[in-house]
């Protein structure tokens, strides 16, 4: 579940990049602009990632930025060490990065020796709309002034050092298509004002700290992608179903949920859905034979009686299964 996602946010991420391809421009570059990027470079310890931001010719046409087709205004910052091994690259997030007005993308990725935290300036970038800063060893907070950035539409902040708990604020982002803050070291629980979104963002918040219960508010919400595995999650997630959802995914496995499943019904759309290593209780809905499902773990619960008969339940293993009360049928031994 987790590598799908992580594939999927890739992916996601490369079709995102592939809309914004390098432009080459005779020296159209914005004065203001190239003189921020040289600062930025500047601040971040002049890297070797940044060798083609050379003063004397065109921002335009160097390497990690994207300018704009009719304003040539630097629109996109993609910070990120895939090819060249040895960068050197040690350094913080330069609050300079505020100072380039019409960008609408910034990425840093793939960096483990970018440490500080988010700088404030940041919101400055009132154009933003895509803030990706994964696979970091960022530290500090996921601030709440990102609330401010109202066009954000995609914020990944996964795969840093970052602790805290999660700012309620960032229900007020109106525009978000998803939110990752999975994989740091977020610890209290799971906003209230999570249940306010007005664009219904997936949410991934796998692999944290987080405790308390799941807030009843989120019930009202239709995911398409919710991800809350590997957590300290406790008590009821029955409200995150509903046969009148269209939810694709839910993993909700490695928590401490404790919840009756018989009388849960689901989406008829979801295809993924993982609640293994939980304190679930009841039996196996047959309404579950009517789902499409692809990935489907209810291993490590304290389920009972009789797997149902049909659908896509008897093409998953036993490791799909076991480890429960007293589950059994196929694919797991007959009912006594
Ligand atoms: C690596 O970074 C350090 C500190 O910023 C600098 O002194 C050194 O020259 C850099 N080495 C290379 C090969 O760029
Ligand atoms: C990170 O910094 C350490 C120590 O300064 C250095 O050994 C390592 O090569 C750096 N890694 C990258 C990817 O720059
Ligand atoms: C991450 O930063 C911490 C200090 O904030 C440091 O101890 C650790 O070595 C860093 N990890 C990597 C992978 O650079
Ligand atoms: C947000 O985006 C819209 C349309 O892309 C634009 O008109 C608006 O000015 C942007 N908001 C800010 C605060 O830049
Ligand atoms: C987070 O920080 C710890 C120590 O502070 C370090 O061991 C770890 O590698 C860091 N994580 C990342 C993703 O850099
Ligand atoms: C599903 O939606 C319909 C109409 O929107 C409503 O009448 C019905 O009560 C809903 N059912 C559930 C289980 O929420
Ligand atoms: C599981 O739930 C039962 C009943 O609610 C409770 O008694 C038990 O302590 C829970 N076990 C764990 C490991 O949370
Ligand atoms: C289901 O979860 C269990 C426990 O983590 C794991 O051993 C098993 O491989 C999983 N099965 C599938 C199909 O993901």
């Amino acid at each position: 579940m987790a590598i799908t996602i992580t594939v999927f946010r890739l992916c996601s991420l490369l079709i995102f990049l592939s809309l914004y391809p390098s432009v080459s421009l005779s020296d159209r570059c914005n004065p203001k602009d190239k003189k921020v990027l040289l600062q930025i470079k500047k601040d971040l310890n002049n890297p070797y990632l940044l060798a083609s931001w050379d003063p004397d010719t065109d921002c335009c046409t160097w390497y990690s930025v994207d300018c704009d087709l009719k304003t040539h205004r630097i629109i996109s910052l993609v910070i990120k060490d895939s090819t060249i091994p040895d960068t050197n690259f040690s350094a913080q997030i330069p609050p300079s990065v505020g100072d380039l007005p019409y960008l609408e993308s910034l990425v840093f990725h793939n960096l483990p020796n970018l440490t500080g935290s988010i700088p404030p300036a940041i919101t400055k970038l009132t154009h933003l709309k895509s803030l990706w800063i994964f696979w970091t060893n960022l530290s500090g907070p996921v601030p709440s002034f990102l609330s401010q950035l109202k066009n954000l539409t995609f914020l990944d902040l996964s795969f840093n050092n970052l602790t805290g708990s999660i700012p309620p604020s960032l229900s007020e982002l109106p525009n978000l298509d998803a939110l990752h803050l999975d994989r740091n070291k977020l610890t209290g629980s799971i906003p209230d004002s999570f249940g306010s979104f007005k664009k219904v963002p997936n949410l991934y918040l796998s692999h944290n700290q987080l405790t308390g219960t799941i807030p009843a508010s989120l019930g009202k919400l239709d995911f398409n992608i919710i991800d809350l595995s590997r957590n300290k999650l406790q008590g009821d997630a029955s409200i995150l179903f509903g046969s009148n959802k269209t939810t694709l995914m839910i993993d909700l496995s490695r928590n401490s949920l404790t919840f009756d499943l018989t009388k849960v019904e689901f989406p008829k759309s979801l295809t993924n859905l993982d609640l293994n290593h939980n304190n679930i209780s009841g039996s196996l809905p047959a309404g579950l034979t009517a789902l499409n499902l692809q990935l489907f773990n209810v291993s490590y619960n304290r389920l009972c009686g009789q797997i149902p008969v049909g659908g896509e339940l008897q093409s998953f293993d036993i490791y799909s299964y076991f480890h429960n009360k007293c589950l059994c049928g196929s694919p797991l031994p007959a009912c006594k």
